[in-house]
């Protein structure tokens, strides 16, 4: 064959595939989420192989092994002791609720870990909905921002470095801006969940939590979050959530979940000059774990091919539950 362009030239040696590679993944582009909780014993998360829920003691250990592995940034979330969840959900501004403590705690022993929060009351209201649920059964928007607000100062008060709301509440972006730059916090950033949908693959992680939306007798519950998360079938509302987001002061944003919404990540990559995050959530890990469990695929090739593609749609940070093993992996190809 008489060709001018054999693309298979730049695929023919190691040396050349690498200098011809667009994209890399590295552990400093990692976001590692954490689960804590008020027991005394490190609790596996039988959704979830490989996570657990941490003691406060442990998850000094975990973040440690994290830093050292060279991930830069952690994420909290809590389990709250159903004792502690009302309807509100004001467990969540409790300055010496789990959340607090557990941050003021890793501050004092590895100051240099960025720490992001999660704002949203779901782990602590009693039916698992994001925000206030009246009466008649609304998701209240206004008054469950004033509840996000206060979550947020006293995360920023423990120390947080960056503020995640991933309630979907309109406005909140804003309003938590304008709340943290009053109490003197100008320095924490905010890493908005903008485009979160209203997905199948967060049940693992509502089992993790016990955050599952819960009917109870006292007035109708919404069974689902889909009077404020993003509907699966949109697209450009992403865009105009960017706009409000980027408008509103957010310092990066997020599409969630990551690997069914790529084509998300590329839109919003065209939209906004801001950094973006992909949240590899907890049904698209529980999916590798199970997969690479029964040995129908190979973990550690599927979970870095997957890491990469969120890099190559056009994200610079990455939540995911795979970090460690991620970063010990990345680590090893160098060796
Ligand atoms: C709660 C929250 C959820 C996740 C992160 N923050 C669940 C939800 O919205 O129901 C999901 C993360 C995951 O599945 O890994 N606001």
């Amino acid at each position: 064959m008489e060709l001018t362009y054999r693309p298979r030239r730049l695929r023919r040696t190691d040396a050349l595939r690498s200098m011809v590679k667009e994209h890399t993944i590295n552990a400093s582009d990692f976001i590692y989420p954490l689960f804590v909780h008020e027991g005394a014993d490190v609790e596996p998360i039988s959704a979830m192989p490989g996570a657990n829920r941490w003691t406060l003691n442990a998850l000094i250990g975990e973040v440690i092994r994290a830093w050292d592995l060279g991930v830069r940034c952690i994420v909290l979330f809590p389990k709250v002791d159903d004792a502690l969840k009302t309807e509100g959900g004001e467990e969540c501004f409790n300055e010496k609720g789990l959340i607090p403590r557990a941050i003021r705690l890793l501050k004092k022993e590895l100051p240099e870990m960025t720490i992001m929060t999660d704002v949203a009351l779901d782990p602590y209201s009693i039916d698992g909905h994001d925000g206030i649920v009246s009466a008649e059964g609304i998701v209240l928007n206004d008054e469950t921002v004033d509840h996000l607000c206060r979550q947020a100062t006293v995360q920023a008060e423990a120390g947080a470095d960056l503020i995640g709301p991933s309630d979907m509440m309109d406005g909140r972006v804003g309003a938590i801006r304008e709340a943290l730059d009053d109490e003197g916090f100008e320095d924490v950033g905010i890493i908005s969940y903008t485009a979160k949908y209203s997905s199948a693959y967060y049940g693992p992680f509502r089992e993790a939590l016990d955050s599952a939306p819960k009917a109870l007798n006292s007035k109708p519950i919404p069974k689902d979050k889909s009077t404020y998360q993003m509907n699966p079938a949109n697209a450009r509302e992403a865009i105009t959530e960017a706009q409000l987001d980027e408008q509103e002061g957010a310092d990066i944003l997020m599409v969630k979940p990551g690997l069914a919404y790529l084509d998300i990540i590329y839109r919003l990559r065209q939209e906004s000059a801001l950094p973006i995050a992909a949240y590899n959530v907890s049904g698209e890990y529980s999916m590798i774990k199970a997969a690479a469990a029964k040995g129908w695929i190979d973990e550690r090739a599927v979970v870095l091919e997957t890491l990469l593609s969120f890099k190559r749609a056009g994200s610079d940070l990455i939540l995911t539950y795979h970090a460690c093993d991620a970063a010990q992996w990345l680590k090893d190809l160098v060796k």
